[in-house]
């Protein structure tokens, strides 16, 4: 057999797959313990006014001691998605978990909860796209229900990132913006071509890699063998490194780019937006996208006031919390939103 003709490829529409996918259970775990911007200011030279002002943040929570993993985070939050999709968890046939904070350097966390839901021997993959790691996730998940390959995915996003943050004032620019937390839906069948996940939208820019990274450990550039070595007290390639206007600026331009493709993809418009649900990275940034798109407060959902950004974790709480909240209504357009390190980006447009 030849090879199948592109243009033949380029003619298969979204109206000729199999079938749709939507998101049928939704749920999100957060650590109890609450960590205030002035708990903050005590440990670093910052300042509730700083951090709102800038920020938005109020608090966020942080896993205290070894009482919360990334995995045990997201087996929470999925154990609460199942339920609610209606379903047993022998149903679920494939595990997708984004993190930039896995329990251990390898193996990633989609195994381990294969084994602590006690799953079937499905499939379980790791994505390490950082903030936009949901959406990347929600878009793979999205394919394989499409094709016809899955029935039922487990998409996770879920972060520990308190233990991995200089806490002093040398960090104080990473440490008070981001917060501990987990999100997970179940992403199922729909026979409805016009229900569900309509198109998901994904970039990447590779060249600005190093704005917003941890380099070390890893085999690039510092391993913990280099680490140990040099035992050196001003090391820092082990904490997150952002380059925050240069991140800010890159993420007002991608927010917007990404929405809008979404949009025309489906003939809508951004008054068409039932409800935004971008990526927490920055209240600021969420509020300069619900300006330009003329949004009004019920059409945006923020919580980065009380969880701080939980980069993968934080659309799948924010969607989960807004649903929770009755904001999410059968046949609203629903729209996520993610700009994070990498520089990736990406959106999904959604019929609920
Ligand atoms: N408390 C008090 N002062 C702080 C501080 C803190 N937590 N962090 C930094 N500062 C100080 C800086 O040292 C600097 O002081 P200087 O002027 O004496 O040098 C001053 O505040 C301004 O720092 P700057 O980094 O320019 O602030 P900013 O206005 O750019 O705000 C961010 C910093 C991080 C809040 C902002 O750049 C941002 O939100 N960027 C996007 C981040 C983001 O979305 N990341 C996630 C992407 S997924």
């Amino acid at each position: 057999m030849g090879l199948v003709p592109l243009a033949f490829l380029q003619r298969i529409k979204r109206s000729d797959t199999m079938y749709n996918s939507k998101i049928t259970g939704l749920g999100f775990y957060v650590p109890d313990h609450v960590v205030t911007n002035d708990d903050l200011s005590k440990l670093m030279d910052t300042s509730d006014e700083w951090i709102q002002e800038r920020t938005g943040i109020r608090e966020r929570r942080h896993v205290v001691g070894d009482s919360d993993t990334t995995t045990a985070m997201g087996v929470k939050a999925a154990r609460i998605a199942i339920e609610r999709a209606g379903i047993d968890k022998d149903e679920v046939d494939f595990i997708v978990f984004a993190t930039l904070s896995p329990d251990y350097y390898f193996p990633g966390p989609g195994v381990l909860v294969q084994r602590d839901l006690g799953l079937r021997t499905v499939g379980a993959l790791d994505v390490r796209n950082q903030c936009s790691g949901f959406v990347y996730g929600l878009s793979v998940a999205d394919q394989y229900v499409k094709t016809g390959m899955y029935k039922n995915v487990l998409v996770i996003g879920s972060e520990l990132h308190s233990r991995g943050l200089d806490r002093t004032t040398r960090g104080r620019g990473v440490s008070v913006i981001f917060g501990d937390g987990a999100g997970a839906a179940i992403v199922s069948r729909e026979e409805n071509p016009d229900k569900g996940i309509l198109s998901t939208h994904l970039h990447s820019e590779g060249e600005h890699a190093e704005e917003l990274s941890v380099i070390a450990p890893g085999m690039g550039k510092r391993w913990v063998t280099d680490i140990l070595r040099d035992n050196d007290p001003d090391d820092i390639s082990y904490y997150p490194y952002m380059n925050g206007q240069f991140v800010f600026k890159n993420a007002v331009v991608r927010f917007s780019e990404v929405i809008l493709e979404g949009l025309k993809t489906n003939n809508l418009q951004p008054s068409d937006i039932d409800m935004l649900i971008p990526h927490q990275a920055n209240l600021r940034i969420s509020q300069f996208i619900q300006k330009k798109f003329g949004l009004s407060d019920d059409q945006v959902y923020n919580n980065i006031m009380q969880y701080g950004n939980t980069t993968a974790a934080s659309i799948p709480i924010a969607l989960t919390e807004a649903w929770e909240k009755g904001k999410i209504k059968k046949g609203d357009l629903v729209v996520l939103a993610a700009f994070g390190s990498g520089f990736t980006w990406g959106s999904a447009i959604i019929r609920w």
